[in-house]
Formats: C-alpha cells, structure tokens, sequence
C-alpha cells in the first residue's frame, strides 16, 4: 500500500499524520518505509530524533526523495516494502504530483479555517489530473486540529463532504498538545507516556480508516 499524505496547504499536520501513520504500521510489524518528499525534511528531522531518542522503539526506514525521482525510486522500492508513505511539502509541487502517479491513497488533512477549506477545490483538481494517470488513486479529506468547540468543525466539514474527487473520513484530530510533545520526544501520540487517551483514539481510528480499507479492497479483488 502506497499512501501519500499531501494537499497544497502548510502546516496542515501532513508530516504530523505520515509520521504517525508510520510508526503505528512498523508496530503492528510491517516493513515500512517512510519517504520525505518536502525540501524542509521535517519527517526526516523526525526519524533522526527517534532513532536518537528511542533505539528501541519500533523503527521504519526513512529516505528523502525529491522531484520525478519520487516515482521512479517509489516504484523500485515497492517490491521491498511492505507499505510505502510518503510526506509532501505544503504545495503543488513535481514531488507530490510525482508520488501521486504511484500512490494508492493520498490522504489530504484540512484544518477547519476558511483559508484552509478554500484550497479544497485546487486539491480536488489535482486529483482529477492525476486520476488521468493513475486511475485507481483513491484520494479522502480529513480534519485536523479541530476545535473543542463551535461550529467551524461542522462547517468545514460539510463542505469536505461536498467534494466529488476526494472521500470525506469522519476520523478528526483535535488540537492536542499530545500531538506536538509526541513529536518532540520521537514517539508517535500513541507511544506518549503518560498517554492521551482522545489522541490515541483519533489516530487510531484515522490508521483503521487508510490500512483497513485497504484489506477489505483486498478481499473483495480475491473473491473473498
Ligand atoms: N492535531 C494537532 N494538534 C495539535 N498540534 C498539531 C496537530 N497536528 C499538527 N500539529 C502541530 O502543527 C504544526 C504543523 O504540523 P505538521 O508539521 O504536521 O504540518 P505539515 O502539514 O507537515 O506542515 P508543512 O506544510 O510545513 O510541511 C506542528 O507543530 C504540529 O506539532
Ligand atoms: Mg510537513
């Protein structure tokens, strides 16, 4: 499975979820790689700080690629691993488009703010144009950092639903400072101690939602 996480918005949590999506799948004990496609290498930044912090922690293998060598690295390594994610920079870039030519999922986190949701249309559009290469894409919308309360949650996520070329996943994140004292120690949210037992849960659901499709898209193609 080759999971992108992307979109065409900064700071939007994209290396938070690929980072976390990673740990949990190397846990489960799947041979996972980890590719940076963002010039500003912070999952790479990630990974060094927990090969350094957390020896023993499960571990994945972590390579930085840029530019149309994404696809083509993406495709020899395929064979190797057992799932392939990779994290975009905050932008249309050749990168992204790159993976997205061989990416099963592109996951595409949305944060509930106005200027946020507005990209929604550019990404949906990306979408469509990569779907004329690689048709089988599947691409789904989520939110993150959501607020606590409000409406701008609901909101932002009627408007999510309301996209043809991405699938909305009900799997939010909130804002929890969990998310950021994880990253700072190497450790995925579910790895903190003590633990957040609300982060825990969101992630979680959010990894169900990306590696459990895929088994039952699995299935179905076997007949079973
Ligand atoms: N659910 C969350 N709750 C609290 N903080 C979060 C959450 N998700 C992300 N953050 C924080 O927001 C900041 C940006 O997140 P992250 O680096 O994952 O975004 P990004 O989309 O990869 O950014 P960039 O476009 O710069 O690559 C980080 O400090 C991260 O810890
Ligand atoms: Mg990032």
């Amino acid at each position: 499975m080759i999971v992108v996480v992307g979109g065409i918005k900064g700071g939007s949590g994209k290396t938070t979820v690929a980072t976390n999506l990673a740990v949990i799948r190397a846990a489960e004990g799947r041979d996972v790689l980890l590719i940076d496609a963002d010039d500003q290498e912070t999952a790479s930044d990630f990974t060094i700080l927990r090969n350094e912090r957390q020896p023993e922690a499960p571990s994945y293998t972590s390579i930085k690629l840029t530019g149309a060598a994404v696809r083509t690295e993406t495709l020899r390594l395929r064979q190797k691993y057992q799932d392939i994610i990779i994290d975009t920079g905050g932008r249309d870039t050749t990168s992204q488009r790159a993976a997205l030519t061989v990416a099963d999922m592109l996951l595409v986190p949305f944060v509930p703010r106005s200027f946020d949701v507005w990209t929604l249309e550019k990404v949906g559009t990306l979408v469509t144009e990569m779907r004329a290469a690689n048709a089988g894409l599947r691409a789904h919308a989520f939110l993150n950092r959501t607020d606590p309360r409000g409406h701008d949650n609901d909101e932002a996520a009627e408007v999510l639903k309301d996209t043809e070329a991405l699938t909305f996943l009900d799997a939010p994140l909130g804002t929890r400072k969990a998310f950021g004292n994880a990253a700072a120690q190497g450790f995925a949210v579910t790895e903190l101690k003590p633990q957040d037992p609300k982060a825990t849960e969101e992630v979680m659901l959010l990894y169900r939602y990306v590696f459990d499709s895929e088994k039952i898209s699995r299935l179905r193609a076997v007949g079973e």
